[in-house]
Order: structure tokens, then C-alpha cells, then sequence
């Protein structure tokens, strides 16, 4: 498997700072993300999307991992290291280089998914009551709970499948906030997979705080 990190973001929201490289207790939140991945032996490549910026700790020093240019969305970024991939592995995950704590669990179960043909999304069933507003904020209609999940990363796909679903997405259309939505509409069946709270997206400054919390406390 080739896993492909999106890490080119400026942080607009944590007030421009490059999420990716702020340390969380002792190792970079890149290496936090980074590194469940490279505790498997099926992981054979690793291609970070990231202008600059040395690779520090354990993925400077582990030969699967390199990294390519980032692009001007997160698209780019991803479709960049598709781009760059070398070996000839047939299935593609893309983790968020922001998003540190991945569970091994969900990696696997998301692998094993995808193995079989099926694409696989890690996420969460909705938790608060989502409302579809227009542009001034006006309720236009309040979806059904129960069939709305919170996307997250990894997400897993036969690589096959991905190069369709990039080449479909730069025929045309807005580019996608994630990678399960370019495959979405091609016919291949695409699962959630249940992972968890703690698989968070360091997005705003508390979120770091909350990610300390949980380092401190054992509980990724
Ligand atoms: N990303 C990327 N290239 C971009 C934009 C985003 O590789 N041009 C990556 C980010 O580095 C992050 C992931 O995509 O790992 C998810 O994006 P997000 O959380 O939105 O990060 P930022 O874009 O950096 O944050 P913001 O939207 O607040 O600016
Ligand atoms: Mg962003």
C-alpha cells in the first residue's frame, strides 16, 4: 500500500501557522499521523505533499518516506503525490497530515475494505443535528441523523479506482474537500468505516490543547 500525505496547508485557521509542524509532547504532529502507517509492514511507500521543511525524527531516518510539492488546495496536494507514487503498490490510502492520531484499528479495517474492491472512508455517525442553510444562513432543511457520518482520514481506495476518480474530478467540477467524493458517482461502492472522536483534525488552536490532553491521558 502507498500511503499519500496531504501537508501543504498554511493553517488560516489556527492563525497561519503549518499545523503539520507543531510539536505535540516531543514529536511533530506530521510524525504523530505519519507514523501508524509505517508500524506496517504492508505500507511500502510514503509521499508527504509539503513545500519545506525537513522530514525530523523517525521518518527522516525511514526510507519509505519521502516528499513531493504541495499544492494551492488540498486537490493538488494529493493529486501531487499520486502523482510522484513509485511503486507498483494496488492500493492507495490518503491520511491528513493534521489529523495525529489515526487508530491502528480503523487503518486496518479500512485496508482490509479496500482489498476487496470497496473504497473506505474512516469517520464518526453525526453527532450534533446537521442543518442545510443558503448563503445567509437561512434552515433550508434539517437531513436525517441517522444517515450522516462526519468524514475524517485515512481513506482507502484499489488504485485503479483513485486514478479514475482524480482524472473524473479534473474534468471539471469544484475541487474536493476530500477523496472519497471524487469516486462518489463513478459506481464503485464506497463504506464508512467507524473510527473515532479521538482521530481528530488539528483545525483551531484549542484543538492542540485537546490533542496534548489526550496524549497525557493515554487515551490514542
Ligand atoms: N492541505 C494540503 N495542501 C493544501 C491545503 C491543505 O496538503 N493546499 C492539507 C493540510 O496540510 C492538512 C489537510 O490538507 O493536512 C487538511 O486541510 P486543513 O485541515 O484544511 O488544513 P489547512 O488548509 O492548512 O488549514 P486551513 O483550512 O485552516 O487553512
Ligand atoms: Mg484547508
Amino acid at each position: 500500500m502507498a500511503v499519500l500525505v496531504p501537508a501543504a496547508g498554511i493553517g488560516v485557521r489556527m492563525g497561519g501557522v503549518r499545523k503539520p509542524l507543531i510539536e505535540l509532547r516531543g514529536k511533530s504532529v506530521l510524525e504523530w499521523a505519519v507514523t501508524p502507517f509505517l508500524d506496517r509492514e504492508d505500507v511500502v511507500e510514503v509521499v508527504v505533499a509539503m513545500d519545506a521543511g525537513d522530514l525530523g525524527g523517525r521518518l527522516g531516518r525511514d526510507g519509505r518516506v519521502r516528499t513531493t510539492r504541495g499544492g494551492g488546495n488540498r486537490f493538488e496536494s494529493v493529486a501531487n503525490a499520486f502523482q510522484s507514487l513509485k511503486s507498483d503498490a494496488t492500493l492507495v490510502a490518503v491520511h491528513d497530515a493534521a489529523r495525529p492520531f489515526p487508530p491502528p484499528a480503523a487503518i486496518d479495517a479500512c485496508i482490509r475494505l479496500a482489498a476487496t474492491g470497496i473504497g473506505a472512508v474512516a469517520g464518526i455517525p453525526a453527532i450534533d443535528t446537521l442543518k442545510r442553510v443558503s448563503r445567509n444562513g437561512a434552515i433550508v432543511e434539517t437531513p436525517a441523523r441517522h444517515a450522516l457520518w462526519y468524514a475524517q482520514t485515512p481513506q482507502v481506495f484499489p488504485r485503479d479506482l483513485f486514478r479514475t476518480g482524480l482524472a473524473h474530478c479534473r474534468a471539471g467540477g469544484p475541487p474536493p474537500t476530500d477523496d472519497a467524493s471524487m469516486m462518489e458517482g463513478l459506481g464503485t461502492e464506497i463504506r464508512m468505516v467507524d473510527a473515532s472522536a479521538t482521530n481528530l483534525k488539528i483545525t483551531r488552536p484549542e484543538d492542540v490543547r485537546i490533542a496534548e490532553y489526550l496524549v497525557e491521558q493515554r487515551l490514542v
